[in-house]
């Protein structure tokens, strides 16, 4: 969970802008489009959506079977005056709360994390339950210890992975199997890697007030944000199997 409302609202006035979140809209749509083509009438469930920005984006590219959920309520009510289809639902315990074989894609960005390796085994299990055959999940996970900071305090990681976390899990839900993964952001790897040890420095010297801690979603300036979204988009488009990156990005097949 983050840590309070003013983050949520931090996240939810920037997230249609900001590089990082753009990059992931855009990672998102390739994911679910190279699976489905241009099928536009596939049912989609954003898991932890925050306050609703890839959903907005989903519909902004004609997808209609949008839903979402967040254990937030913060969350849940400014997705909602996005129009958005969004309950307030814990993931621990999704598969009560949705039919099963419901969804061609489950989305589930920047969440896991706040989960031990068993509660993570417990909602992956669950989302293979609410998938169809064929189904779909695309997850973004921050990724290598080396890049933690006062950001993974002040939004609650309790992880870091690596793609053979994720292999592990997997391992014990035979219906699952990981289609594609690469890590993100290479090009950014050295400005992102510096930012963090900063931030570990100043908190072994007790320099961060850790009643007032932030996470790293901040709007920079517009020269900055195009600069940034222009270098990751590249990076994209040349670097399809990057092995180094703070984030981990998986899409995992339902057989
Ligand atoms: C870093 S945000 C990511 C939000 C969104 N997926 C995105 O990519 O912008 C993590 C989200 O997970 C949600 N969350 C934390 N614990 C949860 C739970 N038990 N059930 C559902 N959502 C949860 C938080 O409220 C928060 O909105």
């Amino acid at each position: 969970m983050l840590i309070n409302h003013a983050e949520y609202e931090a996240m939810y006035e920037v997230e249609e802008r900001m590089w990082w979140y753009k990059i992931l809209h855009i990672k998102t749509l390739e994911a679910i489009s190279s699976h489905f083509g241009q099928n536009k009438e596939i049912t989609i469930l954003d898991a932890g959506c925050g306050t609703g920005g890839m959903m907005k984006y989903l519909q902004s590219m004609a997808y209609k079977e949008i839903e979402g959920f967040d254990f937030n309520e913060s969350a849940v009510e400014l997705s909602k005056t996005r129009g958005l289809n969004v309950k307030k639902t814990d993931i621990l315990k999704v598969r009560q709360d949705f039919a099963a074989s419901n969804f061609d894609v489950i989305v589930c960005n920047d969440v896991l994390y706040q989960f031990e390796k068993s509660e993570i085994f417990k909602i992956l299990k669950q989302f293979s339950q609410l998938l169809k055959p064929n189904g779909l999940i695309v997850t973004n996970n921050n990724a290598f210890k080396i890049f933690s900071g006062t950001h993974d305090i002040a939004v609650g990681s309790k992880n870091r992975f690596v793609l053979s976390d994720f292999e592990k899990i997997i391992s014990d839900i035979p219906e699952l199997k990981i289609k594609k993964s690469h890590y993100w952001s290479l090009f950014l790897s050295p400005l992102i890697l510096t930012i963090r040890i900063i931030q570990r420095i100043k908190l072994k010297l007790g320099l961060v007030d850790l009643k007032s801690i932030k996470s790293d979603v901040d709007m920079p300036s517009e020269i900055i944000n195009n600069l940034l979204f222009k270098l990751v988009k590249l990076e994209n488009a040349i670097l399809k199997k990057s092995i180094f990156g703070s984030s981990l990005h998986l899409e995992i097949k339902k057989s």
